[in-house]
């Protein structure tokens, strides 16, 4: 099920634990997770098991009237089951809420997954940003998409 994730120090080292396993070492730390949630801007959500384990979640800002996808991100074992296309649809249905016109975010050129999964759910390539990245072993590309959803 998915929820609004309230502030708590054992959340902020669930949402850790995801971000080391999808991103290693460019994962959020425990500082950029408590930044982002004394950011008023700032709103988490995540999909729980039955036993309120948080296996997936994804971080939106919502700055008027755009909305800015931070990051979303599922456990390796728990992907291909559509929670992150879940998380997308809950991000954009509380944005709209919040009086949101549109969705934006960058992605890598090389992270096929994620732009397959933003073109599913509604997403837009309308520019490249070149060398946005910082240089990782994950991607030969430093690039990134910038891709936009209109509500
Ligand atoms: C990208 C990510 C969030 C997708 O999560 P997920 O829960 O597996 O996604 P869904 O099950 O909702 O997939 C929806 C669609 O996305 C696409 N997709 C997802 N994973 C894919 C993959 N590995 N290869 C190609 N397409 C993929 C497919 O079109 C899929 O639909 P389908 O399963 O019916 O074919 C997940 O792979 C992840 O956490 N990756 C690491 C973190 C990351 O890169 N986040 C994005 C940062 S910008």
């Amino acid at each position: 099920m998915i929820e609004k994730l309230p502030f708590s120090m054992q959340m902020i080292f669930q949402l850790n634990k995801i971000e080391k396993a999808c991103f290693g070492k460019e994962a959020w730390t425990i500082a950029n997770l408590r930044g982002e949630y004394e950011n008023d801007f700032s709103h988490m959500f995540g999909e729980k098991t039955e036993d309120g384990t948080v296996v997936g979640y994804a971080c939106v800002r919502t700055l008027y009237e755009e909305a800015q996808l931070c990051n979303v991100a599922v456990l390796p074992e728990y992907r291909r089951q559509g929670i992150a296309s879940r998380l997308l649809e809950t991000v954009s249905e509380f944005a709209k809420v919040q009086g949101c016109e549109r969705c934006e975010l960058e992605v890598n050129t090389a992270n096929t997954a994620a732009i397959e999964l933003y073109k599913k759910c509604g997403f837009e390539i309308v520019g490249t940003r070149p060398n946005f990245y910082k240089r990782t072993k994950r991607y030969p590309t430093r690039d990134a998409y910038t891709m936009v959803k209109e509500f």
